[in-house]
């Protein structure tokens, strides 16, 4: 089989991206985030000043304005209304609010369709915290990734320092907790494991350990 679609899941911060574009460039599939998405939307609602829980008005700037993921040399892009925003989504204001517009069944609703149009027929490994569940259910292989809370938040710690930018420990441990409760507990797609999904504890292993324990499971799948 040379055209999978490969599911990875798990709760914030524990590794999924890096991992899911590492895997997807040792297969030469695409990679798509879907969390860019929702983060997307969540940048343009605060610069429009739209109520965060306002499920009608995020339907409508969603449907309304122009959100694509562009797959180009340097990586997935995020364009919103021909913006290049994949900088923009990254910060802590978009990262502690993002979950609530997550939230909205209208939301989600549009999200998953315009996910489930990007796979054709190329390999795609896709992540996320509903694919395995609800974007992709017949999905080849399905990862559920997890790592403790201590551990997800040391990690984004460094990363943080060596990006130059302002780190707590204590407080990215608790926006890390409180962001996997929104998801968890959300009433539409929560996150959780799908039940074939091979649940990867990530805590004491590298990167390179969970790209190549996923490729295995991949070439399991062939
Ligand atoms: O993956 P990332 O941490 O960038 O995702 C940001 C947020 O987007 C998550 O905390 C979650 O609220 C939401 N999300 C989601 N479903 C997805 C991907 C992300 O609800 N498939």
């Amino acid at each position: 089989m040379n055209s999978m679609t490969i599911a990875i899941d798990g709760p914030a911060a524990a590794g999924k991206s890096t991992v899911a574009k590492m895997v997807a460039e040792k297969l030469s599939y695409i990679y798509v985030d879907t969390g860019a998405m929702y983060r997307a939307l969540t940048w343009k609602a605060i610069q429009e000043g739209i109520a965060l829980e306002d499920e009608e008005k995020l339907e409508t700037l969603l449907k309304e304005r122009d959100l694509k993921l562009v797959q180009s040399e340097k990586g997935q892009l995020v364009m919103l209304d021909g913006q290049d925003v994949s900088e923009a989504i990254r910060t802590d204001e978009v990262t502690n609010q993002v979950s609530i517009v997550a939230k909205h069944q209208k939301v989600r609703v549009e999200m998953v369709k315009r996910q489930q149009e990007l796979v054709k027929e190329q390999g795609v490994v896709m992540d996320g915290r509903d694919i395995g569940t609800h974007v992709l259910p017949d999905a080849e292989v399905k990862i559920f990734m997890i790592a403790s809370v201590e551990e997800r938040a040391e990690r984004r710690y460094k990363e943080n320092v060596e990006k130059g930018f302002d780190a707590d420990l204590e407080k990215l441990k608790e926006e890390i907790r409180k962001r996997d409760e929104i998801d968890s507990n959300r009433s539409v797609s929560p996150l959780v494991k799908a039940d074939d999904a091979i649940e990867l504890d990530t805590t004491s292993l590298t990167i390179d350990q969970v790209v190549e324990k996923i490729i295995g499971v991949v070439r399991k799948a062939e």
